[in-house]
């Protein structure tokens, strides 16, 4: 086993000061030693998006990505994307919708869909189904999410 190394992880604007193997992932520094258990562990292989966070804004595979290489950067989980006890737009749109099944890959969906739409705020159907082409539902409810973000075309 390694020798553990010191971490500062700014997550969600928070700082945390950690003490982590280097060999161990975001997915598992962020769920066992921080808590933060809205990011999920789908594959564990790179393969569902379940576990998608934002690193610096952009969409990022935790289970892909070595803690230690955080230094420095933001992360954003689900657990930050809410105003207060606000519901993030997307999460609202997604409610509405009745896009939310099991639930299991939405917090992936959700940060990539926040992605999306700061960076194209009026994104067309296929723009977002080519955005979320590495978050699997395991439901298949994939129009009315599609749909649900869609609707959000043109708002901040
Ligand atoms: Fe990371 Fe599936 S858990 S892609």
């Amino acid at each position: 086993m390694s020798d553990k190394v010191s971490l500062s992880l700014c997550l969600n604007g928070a700082e945390h000061a950690l003490t982590v193997a280097p060999e161990r992932t975001l997915l598992d520094v962020l769920r066992e030693d921080v808590r933060a258990t809205g990011t999920r562990r789908g594959c564990d292989e790179g393969n569902c998006g379940a576990c998608t966070v934002l690193v610096d804004g952009v969409p990022v595979l935790s289970c892909l990505t070595l803690a230690v290489r955080m230094r420095g950067r933001a992360i954003t989980t689900v657990e930050g994307v809410q105003t207060g006890a606000e519901l993030h737009p997307v999460q609202r749109a997604l409610v509405r919708h009745g896009a939310v099944q099991c639930g299991f890959c939405m917090s992936g969906i959700v940060l990539t869909a926040k992605a999306l739409l700061e960076r194209n705020p009026s994104p067309t159907a296929e723009e977002v189904r080519q955005a979320l082409g590495s978050n699997v539902c395991r439901c298949s409810g994939y129009a009315r999410v599609v749909e649900a973000i869609v609707s959000l075309g043109g708002r901040p």
